[in-house]
């Protein structure tokens, strides 16, 4: 299963997807940590992982990828960078920081002033994750950056599940109604997880997002506040994430799949 991060800025994605991370990694898969976002570097560090070659770097770089942007792969489909799927092992040793069985792989930073928009690294995180085939005991974890840039992409084409983070703020609820209608027009499945929240503002959120689509209500730790200010990795018992990772593993499994 390839499981796509999305949220506001600051709303707690990355640090959630470290999270999930390395609790699926306690039950027993291979998790491939894919960082998406473009803009910040925390995620490497969340996972106690260093930054491994980007991506992009071992493609050919932004300019390469630009230059293929729009190539057709002579079935209608446009997969500009790579024409065959390829599994976690096939992935270049170099583009991967492993722990065990977490690996991180970056698509890529934007690195200088002025040097262009994004759009390569939309569309080499499109492609790769359209591309990466999955053993039943693999699952990826796709961190993405702030906003539905993204899904406006159509990043989420080769994700089987999109995971929205929900901070409380009137900004995050707007963004997750928005997650929501994206996930309908590209047809799939679409939770949501309510992060950073006292009991009393969780009810009413849940009020808000509708109880049967909210997988999981963590609530603020002073503990993960601290880690984050100091750029400490983030352990597998930082947060209560088991109401996450059992509907993860049950879907994994096979047992139940939640459709919005
Ligand atoms: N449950 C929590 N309790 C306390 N602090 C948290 C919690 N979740 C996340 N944080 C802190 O909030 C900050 C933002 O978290 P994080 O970087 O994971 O958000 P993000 O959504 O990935 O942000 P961005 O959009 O910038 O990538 C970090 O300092 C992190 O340590
Ligand atoms: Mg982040």
């Amino acid at each position: 299963m390839k499981i796509l991060l999305c949220g506001k800025g600051g709303s707690g994605k990355s640090t959630i997807a470290a999270l999930l991370a390395k609790n699926l990694q306690v039950e027993g898969y291979r998790v491939l940590v894919v960082d998406a976002d473009e803009s910040n570097f925390g995620l490497g560090v969340q996972l106690g992982l260093g930054d491994p070659v980007e991506l992009m770097d071992q493609v050919g770089g932004k300019s390469a990828v630009k230059s293929r942007m729009g190539v057709s792969r002579g079935d209608g489909h446009k997969f500009p960078v790579f024409t065959e799927t390829w599994r976690i092992d096939d992935i270049p040793l170099e583009c991967l920081s492993k722990e065990g069985d977490l690996c991180l792989l970056q698509i890529g930073k934007i690195r200088h002033y002025s040097e262009g928009c994004a759009c390569p690294m939309g569309v080499l995180s499109k492609d790769f994750i359209c591309n990466l085939l999955l053993d039943s005991n693999d699952i990826a974890v796709i961190d993405t950056e702030a906003g539905v840039e993204h899904l406006g992409r159509d990043v989420a084409a080769g994700a089987d599940l999109i995971l929205g983070i929900i901070d409380p703020s009137y900004e995050s609820i707007r963004l997750s109604e928005k997650i929501s209608a994206m996930a309908e027009e590209c047809n799939k499945p679409v939770l949501f997880i309510i992060n950073k929240v006292e009991k009393t503002f969780a009810d009413r959120l849940l009020a808000k997002i509708g109880k049967d689509r909210v997988i999981g209500i963590i609530p603020f730790s002073g503990l993960v506040q601290e880690k984050g200010f100091l750029g400490e990795p983030l352990d597998a018992s930082s947060l209560d994430v088991s109401s996450v990772i059992e509907v993860i593993c049950r879907i994994q499994r096979g047992q139940d799949f939640m459709h919005n």
